[in-house]
């Protein structure tokens, strides 16, 4: 889902900084290097870059972590027929197929170094040579890198090289964490819920109130706007036509607990787990199976990257708290129902700061 055509919404000054630059940069053929976060937009960065460009080819994009280092080379740069078995007639790169418009290089910092002293050529001499082929093909296109990573210190550290940063770095655009724009989500999270509702997939939207607003406007977003929006479409499901309020969003949308100073980290990332916290809905469901799981295997096809101890720890606190809720605060029934020893049950309690539920 996406809000609006590449649009980059807030009004914060940082977000119009970067809106400013992509105006000043778009027009010119210069190399743009996005630099931000995850989640933060870099690829809608991208986008913007290359339609308020007017080059008439297409915005071909790459990105050089998601494909293994054997194949990266043929794929920026094509192979003729014969290169290698299995090449039985020649096909050309990403590099040629982005001639004429915008080539977008994401996660360059992920870049093999033998591929880059590569793509350093290849920018230099505005030409490329297909895998096994001689010929310098010349290319005409505007590049648009991004990376998460901190470029920099991978050059200290060998990982990168120096000249292609060089290369790479003339025009950056650095994007804000969304905790630094934290006067954008009210506006960002009006135009998800526009969006979601356009697509009229959900019964209703949630409605936010002014205690919701403050606890999503003080929340840390170590995810960023990616975040946000999973967040936001996970509370259409949860809660369509509903109100929400600030308790609601802690204990439902993001789970932040007021950890010891060591635990801090590991509570940020149990906060953000991308699974369903548990909604009044599920608990009416007692008789449903476990999920089993075998499930799990599918998650690959949704994520790229399942933080496996996060993850489990964020299910041992829902089904803790809900053993709690169901013995009415009783810790011998949860542990019973729990199958855990009494003892064991209350340092968990203690780890997660897990509170006996009140009547
Ligand atoms: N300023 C913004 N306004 C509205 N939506 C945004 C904004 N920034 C990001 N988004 C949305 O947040 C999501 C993440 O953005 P995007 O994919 O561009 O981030 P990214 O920096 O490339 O992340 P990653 O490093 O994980 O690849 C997208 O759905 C995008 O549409
Ligand atoms: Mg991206």
């Amino acid at each position: 889902m996406n809000v609006g055509k590449d649009e980059l919404v807030g009004q914060s000054a940082a977000m119009r900084d970067v809106r400013r630059l992509i105006e000043i940069a778009a027009p010119a053929k210069t190399t743009v290097l996005v630099l931000g976060e995850t989640g933060t937009g870099k690829e809608l960065v991208a986008r913007s870059v290359h339609a308020q460009s007017a080059r008439k080819g297409g915005l071909v994009s790459v990105n050089c972590s998601a494909i293994p280092a054997d194949l990266l080379e043929s794929e920026l740069f094509g192979y003729e027929k014969g290169a290698f078995t299995g090449a039985e007639k020649t096909r050309h790169g990403r590099f040629e197929m982005a001639s004429g418009g915008t080539l977008f290089l994401d996660e360059i910092g992920d870049m093999p170094l033998p591929l880059q002293a590569k793509l350093l050529r290849a920018i230099e001499t505005k030409h490329i040579q297909r895998v096994g082929g001689g010929k310098d093909i010349p290319i005409d296109l505007r590049l648009v890198c991004a990376t998460h990573q901190n470029i920099e210190a991978d050059i200290e550290a060998g990982k990168f090289r120096a000249d292609l940063y060089y290369r790479i770095n003339v025009f950056p655009i650095k994007l804000p964490t969304l905790a630094e724009r934290s006067v954008d989500i009210p506006q960002i999270i009006t135009a998800l819920c526009r969006a979601i509702e356009a697509q009229g997939e959900v019964a209703g939207m949630p409605q936010f109130d002014e205690t919701a607003m403050q606890e999503f406007t003080r929340y840390p977003w170590p995810g960023n706007v990616r975040e946000l929006r999973n967040v936001i479409e996970r509370a259409c499901l949860l809660f369509p036509d509903k109100a929400i309020d600030g308790k609601k969003v802690r204990e439902h949308l993001v789970r932040l607990r007021a950890p010891e100073v060591s635990e801090e980290q590991d509570a940020l990332w149990a906060a953000t787990a991308d699974l369903d916290p548990p909604s009044d809905e599920t608990e009416t469901n007692a008789e449903m199976p476990l999920p089993h799981p075998s499930h799990y295997r599918d998650w690959f096809a949704y994520f790229d990257a399942i933080d496996v101890r996060r993850h489990l720890q964020e299910v041992e606190i829902v089904l803790i708290e809900a053993a709690l809720e169901k013995s009415n605060g009783m810790i011998s029934h949860a542990a019973d129902a729990l199958k855990l020893r009494r003892t064991t049950l209350i340092e968990k309690m203690k780890k997660f700061m897990i509170e006996k539920p009140v009547n």
